[in-house]
């Protein structure tokens, strides 16, 4: 194996933050010059390793800009904390590869990055969506096989889902924006299933039901499930946006793949680890009229043997947040969080929304806080003065 390439900026500051891919933008190098740091960027596109990640913090680090992709286990964050960092700060708003409660022990401040993202994933969501539902892949590979000879009555049929029922799983962020999205523009009724009920979901699914009736049109309906089946069987639609915790692993199974309808679809742009993949293979195999739209996978970047022969399953790779104003939304705000814990700033309320964090996207000085740090509360940091309190903070 050859050495990894690592790119310095800023070589002379003073506190020495390991960066483990290049960002996107260029915002967030220009916090972390400002704040004095000496910027180490992992160059490759291969995932870094754990001892990796170790060698790279040496005996002195001040703070860690990590991916998704690499495993932030109890022993790495200890590394970390151990070369004197004061931040592990995740280029993501999940974080179910980092071990936060190991990292509150060692009482290392662990940052993500909400409210950039929520409309862009929930967009990528309906995308998923329509493409299982209206065979776009399929169709896709036809043309591109020059098998098209001309428009037939009944050529690749889909599903039409307008006024249909739609079936969220996690109301949170992203849930509660991809069903806006799916309501309001194409007229479905709405069950979700959530630990805490949306109150402001429902608030905006009562406004728009009284539009449509004042407009002299059937208003559309939302209620909460009580259960998981409840809403499985009676949705055309089940999109997950839950977290991936011990708890929601393997979700949704054989037995609730089963419970939903013959020619529903199921669209996950959330973590793969939620559905049992090779239930869904199994399922999709024998229900053709069923069908999936994935943008994450059990053990990515793999996927479970006979998923990609589906024709049935519409497959991307992770793309949820790929927009360049997210992703370098992103860069800013995981560098905002660097910046602000190395000096001992408060943190920013939690993100509902992106109109909470766009003072650091778009204003000319960034806020002098963190905009989120997973475990302030357990931690007992300081809160940012004067900002209205937002949302709890969910995916
Ligand atoms: C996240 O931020 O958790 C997303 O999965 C990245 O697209």
């Amino acid at each position: 194996m050859t050495a990894r390439e690592w790119l310095t900026v800023n070589p002379g500051g003073s506190r020495r933050v390991v960066v483990t891919k290049q960002l996107p933008g260029e915002r967030w190098l220009g916090l972390l010059t400002a704040a004095d740091c000496r910027v180490e960027i992992a160059q490759g596109d291969d995932v870094l390793s754990e001892a990796e990640l170790r060698a790279a913090f040496g005996e002195h680090c001040d703070a860690a800009i990590g991916q998704l992709t690499e495993d932030w286990s109890a022993e790495t964050l200890g590394a970390l904390s151990a070369a004197g960092a004061l931040i592990y700060s995740q280029y993501a708003v999940g974080y179910d590869n980092v071990d936060v409660a190991a990292a509150t022990r060692l009482r290392l401040p662990v940052g993500n990055t909400p409210g950039v993202l929520t409309e862009t994933t929930a967009q990528l969501a309906v995308a998923l969506t329509f493409a299982a539902a209206r065979r776009l892949a399929e169709g896709d590979r036809l043309m591109r096989a020059g098998a098209y000879h001309g428009w037939l009555p009944s050529m690749l049929l889909g599903s039409l889902l307008y006024r249909g029922t739609l079936g969220i799983v996690g109301a949170g962020r992203i849930g509660a924006a991809y069903a806006r999205m799916m309501v309001e523009g194409h007229k479905m009724d709405l069950v979700y299933y959530d630990v805490r009920q949306n109150e402001e979901l429902e608030h905006s699914m009562a406004d728009y039901a009284a539009f449509l009736e004042t407009h002299g049109e059937r208003p559309v309906t939302c209620r909460r499930a009580e259960t998981l089946p409840e809403l499985l069987g009676a949705c055309d639609v089940v999109s997950i946006h839950a977290a991936l915790t011990a708890e929601t692993r393997h979700l949704i199974g054989a037995p609730e793949l089963a419970a939903m309808k013959e020619g529903a679809v199921l669209v996950n742009a959330s973590r793969g680890p939620l559905v049992d993949e090779a239930a869904l293979v199994a399922h999709c195999r024998a229900h053709p009229r069923f069908r999936a739209g994935l943008d994450v996978y059990e053990n990515e970047p793999a996927m479970a043997p006979g998923l990609a022969e589906l024709d049935n399953v519409v497959i991307v790779p992770h793309l949820g947040s790929a927009t360049t104003w997210t992703r370098e939304g992103m860069a800013t705000l995981a560098a905002a969080n660097v910046a602000a814990l190395l000096d001992r700033w408060p943190v920013w309320h939690a993100a509902a929304g992106l109109e909470d964090v766009r003072p650091f996207l778009e204003d000319e000085e960034t806020p002098h806080a963190a905009p989120s740090i997973v475990n302030a509360v357990d931690l007992g940091l300081p809160r940012y003065a004067g900002q209205a309190r937002a949302k709890d903070d969910q995916q």
